[in-house]
């Protein structure tokens, strides 16, 4: 196995393509002798999994706003301790679908809770666990809709109360991501996601390349 073990990343707002551009890229990564392990937010361990059921079904105001940023820094904690740290531990590379920037822009900005609130209340979840590279898949919100309604109608019983949201949440979480890349440039880039999969994919190799993550 090549390199350090490194953990990437990737956001952005509904319908944006990250998971195929994940798994393309965890296939490139395996390609260039790298352990991978793939996994996602909310969710991506036993218990983080049964908050992840609660929160993305049911009403659209089922919960608090405070009561979403507690329970994902809740189901964040799980993640981190039980299948994060122990995957970097083993040399691995972790590619992570969404991670805590998704609580600052959803939470924090879309729902009203606070940018800071949401900063200081994930510092008491779990302290500074910062990704080495974070990948913001940007794209306007009408596109990003469209595509995300395709796609639940394919599978119908998969309830998304984010997605159900009004479209100015939308743009406030687009310029979120975006905010966040401006304080963060040496952790964060923006990829334009309005392009085809494989151009998209080149694009996010190249800067994989280029940040020699790979060394
Ligand atoms: P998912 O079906 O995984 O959506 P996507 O393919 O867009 O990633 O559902 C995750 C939803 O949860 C998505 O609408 C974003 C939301 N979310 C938050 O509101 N806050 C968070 O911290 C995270 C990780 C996700």
């Amino acid at each position: 196995m090549s390199g350090k073990a490194r953990f990437l990343t990737f956001e952005g707002g509904e319908g944006a393509g990250k998971s195929t551009q994940i798994r393309l890229l965890a296939n490139w990564l395996e390609t260039q002798g790298v352990e991978v392990l793939l996994t996602r937010e909310p969710g991506g361990s036993p218990g983080a999994e049964l908050i992840r059921d609660l929160l993305l079904k049911g009403a659209v105001d089922r919960w608090l706003p405070i009561s979403e940023a507690l329970m994902l820094a809740a189901a964040r904690a799980d993640h981190i301790e039980r299948t994060i740290k122990p995957a970097l531990e083993a040399g691995k590379w972790v590619l992570c679908d969404r991670f805590y920037d998704s609580s600052v822009a959803y939470q924090g900005a879309g729902r009203g809770v606070g940018i800071e609130e949401v900063q200081h209340i994930q510092e008491i979840a779990f302290g500074d666990m910062r990704p080495d590279l974070t990948l913001i898949l940007d794209l306007p919100v009408e596109i990003g809709l469209k595509r995300a309604l395709a796609r639940e109608g394919a599978k119908s019983d998969m309830e998304d109360r984010f997605e159900r949201m009004e479209r100015s949440f939308h743009e406030t979480l687009r310029q979120a991501f975006l905010s966040i890349a401006e304080r963060e440039p040496e952790r964060c880039v923006v990829l334009d996601a309005d392009q085809a999969i494989e151009r998209l994919q080149e694009n996010l190799r190249t800067i994989i390349m280029d940040k020699a993550l790979l060394s």
